[in-house]
């Protein structure tokens, strides 16, 4: 498995990212170490979730000679998105706030080869003692109306710090290579931003999304095919 932050670099892969105080936005400079020390412990939870997915990765592809996981992405919101998000919900710009209101602040995307891996992992992460499940929206079940696909978690996990035990809550995108591929284009295409309706673009993007969703359950079908004849689908 590849992890995509930093390919190439093990080592700084393990090293926190905190932001600087030119990065945070000048409205919350009076909390900003309290505020890098938040950033740093939804990095640090970030840390503990993608190591408890790769464990399982690792021992699902040598019993079963496969993975179910293709690639982990994350990452900490930024700053600048924090705040926007506060003030776009109407939420005060405190650091309470920002940990009682946003589940998004520490997020994963995992990105499954076959539909039924997406189920299998998330049942397995969720089934750790040391890990509460907060929210489930099943995306792939009830498809948003545009089409979007994938499965989302909020899970609350304890972190240890020097002197406390923290639960932090992370928020876990689980999908499909195809869902990916259809979420990230559509949000370079329009997702966010100042966005002309278009009822046609809507609809062929549904109609791709459709497709998509199509395809994914016949690739699941032939891995099936395949099983059953007893022959193993090597890595
Ligand atoms: P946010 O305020 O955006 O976090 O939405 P929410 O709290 O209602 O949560 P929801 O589970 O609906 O979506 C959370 C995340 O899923 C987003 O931040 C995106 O990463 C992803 N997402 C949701 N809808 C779409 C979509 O239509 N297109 C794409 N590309 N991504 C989406
Ligand atoms: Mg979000």
């Amino acid at each position: 498995m590849h992890i995509s932050n930093n390919p190439n670099n093990e080592l700084e892969q393990s090293i926190v990212q905190v932001p600087d105080l030119v990065q945070i936005p000048e409205e919350m400079h009076e909390m900003a170490p309290k505020f890098q020390e938040a950033m740093m412990m939804y990095t640090c939870a970030i840390r503990e979730v993608k190591t408890k997915l790769e464990v399982l990765n690792d021992e699902l592809s040598v019993k079963n000679r496969r993975n179910p996981i293709e690639l982990i992405k994350s990452r900490v919101k930024k700053p600048q998105s924090i705040v926007e998000k506060l003030k776009r919900r109407g939420l005060p710009l405190t650091l309470e706030s920002i940990v009682n209101n946003l589940y998004d602040v520490a997020g994963i995307r995992v990105i499954c080869s076959f539909l039924d891996d997406i189920y299998d992992v998330a049942d397995m992460l969720t089934r750790q003692d040391d890990v509460n499940l907060i929210a489930v929206k099943d995306y792939i079940k009830t498809p948003k109306e545009n089409g979007y696909r994938s499965y989302h978690l909020i899970v609350e996990i304890p972190v240890f710090f020097s002197e406390r035990k923290q639960p932090m809550r992370v928020e876990v995108q689980i999908r499909t290579i195809a869902m990916d591929f259809w979420a990230s284009l559509d949000h370079q295409l329009k997702y966010k931003k100042d966005f002309i309706d278009s009822d046609d673009v809507e609809r062929q993007l549904r109609e791709c999304a459709d497709v998509i969703a199509n395809t994914d359950k016949q690739m699941l079908n032939i891995r099936k095919s395949i099983e059953s004849r007893g022959i193993e689908i090597r890595k």
